[in-house]
């Protein structure tokens, strides 16, 4: 089934219009000016390998886990994380903008029913907004059952099943913003390759049926009765050796469609439209942490409130809702002699940071494991992230960066799922079946209705309508040209050398923890704690080490509980004594590129 069947039913989406223009620019736009001249610009440019490094963020499916026609807001998210990138120099963290926010919150858009890219920016413009670890994409909006209530725009969930508002989070602002495009076609595409020296845009285009069906090279329709009814990507333009330039894009339908989710299209013809209608924005550097208690509206302060109470509680039950369990088994595969059998401890360096090795940060988009809901999957977000780094650090962070799927672990229960699991299981998966990243499956924070390794529980997407309030019957079929990402070798490592090796070796590992409420209301600093007997309750996976001023030794490590908890989702954790238990039970996988 899957390929033809997504065929068929895409033919209905040409009927449909998921760009909404807005009848009246917003206010404080600014028309995009610094025009340059054409042989002053390069004649290739491609954010994907500028000089050589890849300055594009993940990619995404706005088609899942429903149907939504949300295109507007990921092509203007996904151009604006890509310029935060940008004017960041890739240093770690990534910024991951969160597109659900406009869905609950953009009235001058439709939501699902779509919108305008520049009113996300108006939006932003105006009240700020956060990335995707405060607010997940649901692929639902304010028109067809969510609304922009108390928990916008940053929540995270509790064991007992109550959510509320961080104390403090991150957000992210826009400097200047507005349409990059005018009335002149010829002016358009100078205008569209000044503003790409700067970084990503968004624009319109015809998504014709010859588009959705693209499946590589540089497309080009015969017919012009084009009409704009999809926004994309473009991250560059180039010409080939036949002297066809061309627009390179990045769609939102997940990496199974044309080149790994990306397109080129013929430069200079206003092909499909595409050079109609785009929007630009210029990321603020100053990220601000909003402390929500003075900061927020007089109602929201309640579930502020209610949040910090809940910490109590949580710790009480969190000894009844594990995240991670005892392991299940010891099981292991080694061919090649481990890292601490080749890399001798004692020659490594004092400090080893993934996030910053030698400039370069090799580590993959922030996640929050606890909205839309709770969920004790930290045991497949720890492999997963740790992975998912590990591939970059192999392929040299080239384009394109890749996230690998903790959902599909859950939905085949391959080492547990939202009521604790073994780490190990995910190795285990991708040993055997492959991971696909998370175009193929959104993280949704919950079992499946029945367990299940294939189909859509692997692999989908979806296609209109959008489910109305109350309903979540979308219709979604198997994608079955995913690409799969596999494991090779794989196995557990213990005690502060061995670990050491492995992380200096391969790259970050997975550990268990012991989630005490303490190491819960951590904001930052080198953690301590003394227990008598840590009972492994969490995983979260290790990036790094480092020694502070005063000599004291710590690992560096990565939690899946959102930007908001303490440095930016990261944490530093002493060696050797007082930790949580974090250096008795680690585990670690290596990428197999070749399968
Ligand atoms: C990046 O572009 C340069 C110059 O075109 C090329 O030599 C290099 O192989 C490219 N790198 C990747 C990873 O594609
Ligand atoms: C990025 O690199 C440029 C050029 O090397 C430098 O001027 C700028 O300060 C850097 N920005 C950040 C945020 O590191
Ligand atoms: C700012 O946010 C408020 C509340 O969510 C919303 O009503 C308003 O339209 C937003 N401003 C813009 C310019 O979108
Ligand atoms: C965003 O930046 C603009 C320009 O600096 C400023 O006017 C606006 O108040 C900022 N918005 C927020 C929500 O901080
Ligand atoms: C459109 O722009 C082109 C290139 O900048 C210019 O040569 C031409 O005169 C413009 N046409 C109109 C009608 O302004
Ligand atoms: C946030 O604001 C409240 C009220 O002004 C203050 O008591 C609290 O200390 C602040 N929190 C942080 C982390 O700054
Ligand atoms: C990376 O580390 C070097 C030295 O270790 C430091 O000078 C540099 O500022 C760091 N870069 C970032 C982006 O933190
Ligand atoms: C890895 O990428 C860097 C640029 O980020 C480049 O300088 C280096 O030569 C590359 N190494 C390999 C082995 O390709
Ligand atoms: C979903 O259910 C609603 C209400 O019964 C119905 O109107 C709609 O057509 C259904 N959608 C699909 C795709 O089956």
């Amino acid at each position: 089934m899957g390929r033809p069947l997504i065929l068929i039913s895409l033919l209905l989406l040409g009927a449909s219009a998921f760009f909404i223009k807005s009848s009246k620019l917003p206010e404080g736009q600014i028309q995009f000016a610094d025009v340059k001249p054409l042989d002053a610009m390069p004649a290739n440019l491609f954010w994907g390998n500028y000089s050589g490094i890849n300055y594009l963020t993940v990619s995404r499916n706005q088609h899942i886990p429903l149907y939504c026609g949300s295109c507007w807001a990921f092509a203007a998210t996904s151009a604006l994380s890509d310029r935060f990138k940008i004017l960041r120099n890739t240093s770690w963290p990534d910024i991951n903008l969160a597109p659900q926010v406009f869905l609950n919150c953009d009235l001058n858009d439709q939501a699902c029913d779509g919108g305008d890219p520049i009113n996300v920016y108006a939006y932003i413009y105006a009240n700020g907004t956060t990335d995707e670890t405060c607010q997940v994409y649901k692929a639902r909006g304010w028109t067809n059952g969510e609304t922009c209530g108390h928990f916008q725009p940053c929540y995270t969930c509790q064991p007992n099943g109550r959510c509320g508002v961080p104390a403090t989070y991150l957000k992210y602002n826009v400097t200047s913003y507005g349409q990059v495009t005018g009335n002149n076609l010829t002016q358009n595409v100078q205008l569209m390759m000044s503003a790409l020296q700067q970084g990503p845009i968004a624009c319109g285009i015809d998504a014709t049926d010859g588009f959705h069906s693209y499946t590589g090279g540089i497309y080009t329709e015969p017919t012009d009765n084009w009409d704009i009814n999809h926004i994309i990507e473009l991250v560059g333009y180039g010409v080939n050796q036949q002297g066809t330039k061309y627009w390179i894009g990045r769609n939102s339908w997940g990496t199974y469609w044309g080149e790994g989710g990306f397109f080129q299209i013929i430069m200079g013809q206003n092909m499909l439209d595409i050079e109609t209608y785009c929007v630009y924005a210029n990321p603020d550097p100053n990220i601000q942490v909003f402390n929500s208690s003075s900061g927020a509206l007089a109602e929201e302060k309640e579930e502020v409130k209610a949040y910090v109470e809940m910490k109590v509680e949580a710790a009480i039950e969190k000894r009844r809702n594990p995240g991670r369990v005892r392991r299940i088994s010891r099981e292991q595969v080694i061919t090649s002699p481990p890292s601490w059998e080749t890399v001798d401890a004692a020659t490594l360096p004092k400090a080893w940071d993934w996030r910053n090795v030698s400039g370069v940060n090799y580590l993959s988009w922030n996640r929050n494991q606890h909205i839309p809901q709770y969920c004790g999957s930290c045991w497949a977000h720890g492999p997963t992230s740790a992975l998912a780094d590990r591939i970059a650090i192999l392929r040299n962070n080239t384009f394109p960066q890749i996230s690998l799927s903790p959902q599909v672990l859950i939905n085949c229960n391959a080492g547990g799922n939202c009521n604790g699991g073994d780490p190990i299981g995910v190795y285990k998966y991708g040993h055997t079946h492959g991971i696909p990243d998370d175009t193929n499956q959104q993280y949704v924070a919950e079992n499946p209705a029945k367990f299940s390794c294939s189909g859509t529980q692997i692999s989908e997407t979806c296609v209109p309508p959008p489910p109305p309030t109350g309903f979540d019957n979308s219709t979604c079929s198997a994608i079955t040209n995913e690409k799969l990402w596999y494991v090779g070798d794989y196995g557990n490592v213990a005690g502060p050398n061995k670990m050491k090796a492995e992380i200096y070796k391969n790259g970050p590992i997975g550990c268990g923890i012991d989630a005490t409420s303490k190491f819960e209301a951590y904001t930052g600093g080198i953690y301590s704690q003394w227990l008598l007997l840590p009972q492994i309750n969490h995983e979260i996976s290790v990036v790094g080490w480092g020694v502070a001023i005063d000599g004291t030794e710590y690992w560096i490590g990565r939690n899946s509980w959102g930007t908001a908890w303490g440095e930016n989702g990261f944490f530093k954790m002493k060696m050797y004594s007082d930790n949580l238990g974090i250096e008795t039970d680690c585990d670690w996988g290596i990428p197999d590129l070749t399968r």
